[in-house]
């Protein structure tokens, strides 16, 4: 800032997963604890962090071309905001960005940004500030309690990753497996409900890997932590991400089917359904030990929505093998899915691979993935139609009385209640499914507030 007035406002900007949207709630909780406010919808901020993702190209690019447009915006105003870059390329190219960017004040890693306070008194005092240290749980204890929450809420039980998937960046910006303790989540999720939470999710890299021990000293898995947070009496859904197949025990599987809260829908990344390519990544999973789990979760809980991550073109891709991912998709089915294009990372094994295949051919598989993707997408949403479910209303829709709110399969479903029946943001209601879109869903109203 070119006066001397202390900031007064913020804005956090996060990219990517889910975890980093967390994160970015807690570097706000923290700056609101220093008595900042939220900037107001295209205002510019006195401060603003940029919580970025690493985990595909051009991450870096973005975050310089951002700095470029605070710092211009702030030259029309007048008053240069203090920028802090945060997440994982913060992490992976911090020194490099204070080397390119003077106008960035503050680098500070996933792991550290519970020193965001101290890095701005040092920043507003003309001193720029670095910190991508990783020490393991460090962050957790240092943050501010939770005071606010919509009705669904991430809760970080779990991060970084040991299984090293050659193509992924994870490993180097997030740092190893640790799991959050089991008095210390219990205490997180009490006070998220407390604040207006109905729905947590679980959030972890290997959310499923979550190891600890409970308030007897037993040692648990996240099927333990779950069976604990679902007696706490106001949460009515619990959800977890990401998974990795090989952490998917047995206990966990059965949850599915013994758990009312935890709800019917699985996330479970395979990324490829050849099982050379899966080598080659360093999956350790074949295609049919990921089938089995499935097979399993199915048994437990027949109703359940899947979904995966799929990666197209990994360095040596055959068309035939690709053509086996196809067929993988066609067997299981998805509810919904994520897929990309491979991304040649820095410093990861597979981008030393031979192989790469061209941008076109990526594009083109990626559209036939995807094709057959939202065609079972579409399949699962309309085979719903016709029944009816709960649904946890997250906000109102764009036309009076309409309400938006996500079904047990995480499916979106839109309706409306013009006829006053308490429809309000964080209740549940129950829902007749009426019509279905690739996306989301229309539904009726079919009776009043459950909770
Ligand atoms: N290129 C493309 N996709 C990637 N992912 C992770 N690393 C890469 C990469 N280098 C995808 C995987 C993972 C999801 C979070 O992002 O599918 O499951
Ligand atoms: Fe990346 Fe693989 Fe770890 Fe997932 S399991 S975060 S894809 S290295």
């Amino acid at each position: 800032m070119q006066d001397n007035a202390p900031p007064r406002t913020y804005r956090v900007k996060s990219f990517g997963c889910q975890m980093n949207v967390y994160d970015g709630d807690r570097m706000a909780e923290l700056l609101a604890d220093q008595g900042m406010t939220a900037a107001a919808e295209g205002e510019n901020a006195d401060v603003v962090v940029l919580n970025t993702c690493h985990i595909r190209e051009k991450a870096a690019e973005k975050v310089y071309s951002d700095i470029g447009r605070l710092v211009k915006a702030g030259r029309e105003a007048g008053r240069q905001p203090m920028i802090a870059v945060a997440g994982c390329v913060a992490q992976a190219e911090g020194d490099e960005i204070m080397a390119r960017a003077p106008a960035v004040s503050m680098v500070v890693g996933p792991q550290a940004y519970h020193r965001l306070p101290e890095m701005l008194d040092q920043a507003a005092a003309g001193k720029r500030a670095s910190d991508t240290d990783m020490p393991a749980d460090a962050k957790f204890g240092a943050l501010p309690q939770r005071r606010k929450s919509g009705p669904t809420a991430f809760l970080t039980v779990q991060e970084g990753c040991d299984k090293f998937c050659t193509y992924c960046v994870v490993p180097y910006t997030r740092g190893a497996e640790i799991s959050r303790s089991f008095n210390a989540l219990v205490e997180e999720a009490q006070r998220l409900i407390e604040a207006g939470a109905r729905e947590i999710t679980l959030l972890g890299q290997n959310v499923n890997a979550w190891s600890g021990e409970d308030s007897l000293g037993r040692s648990i898995g996240l099927d333990g932590l779950i069976r604990e947070l679902a007696k706490l009496p106001d949460l009515q859904r619990i959800r977890y991400t990401t998974s990795h197949p090989n952490d998917m025990s047995d206990a966990l599987i059965a949850a599915h089917g013994e758990v009312e809260k935890l709800m019917p829908y699985l996330h479970l990344p395979v990324q490829a359904g050849s099982n050379r390519v899966l080598k080659a990544m360093n999956r350790s999973h074949t295609v049919d030990s990921y089938l089995k789990v499935l097979e399993k979760v199915r048994e437990a809980r027949p109703d359940i929505a899947l979904s995966g991550d799929f990666i197209v073109g990994f360095p040596g891709e055959t068309e035939a093998e690709f053509e086996e991912t196809l067929r993988l998709v066609d067997a299981v089915r998805y509810a919904q899915a994520y897929s990309f294009k491979y991304s040649s990372r820095p410093g990861t094994p597979a981008a030393a691979l031979d192989g790469h295949v061209s941008r076109e051919v990526m594009d083109e598989r990626l559209q036939r993935l995807q094709a057959s993707l939202n065609r079972d997408q579409l399949a699962f949403n309309q085979a719903s139609v016709g029944s009816s479910c709960e649904i946890l209303i997250e906000r109102k829709g764009k036309f009076a009385g309409q309400w938006l709110g996500k079904s047990p399969w995480l499916q979106s479903v839109h309706f409306e209640d013009n006829d006053g029946a308490g429809a309000a943001i964080g209740k549940t209601v129950k829902v007749e499914l009426a019509e279905a879109g690739p996306n989301s869903l229309k539904g009726h109203l079919l009776q009043p507030v459950l909770a």
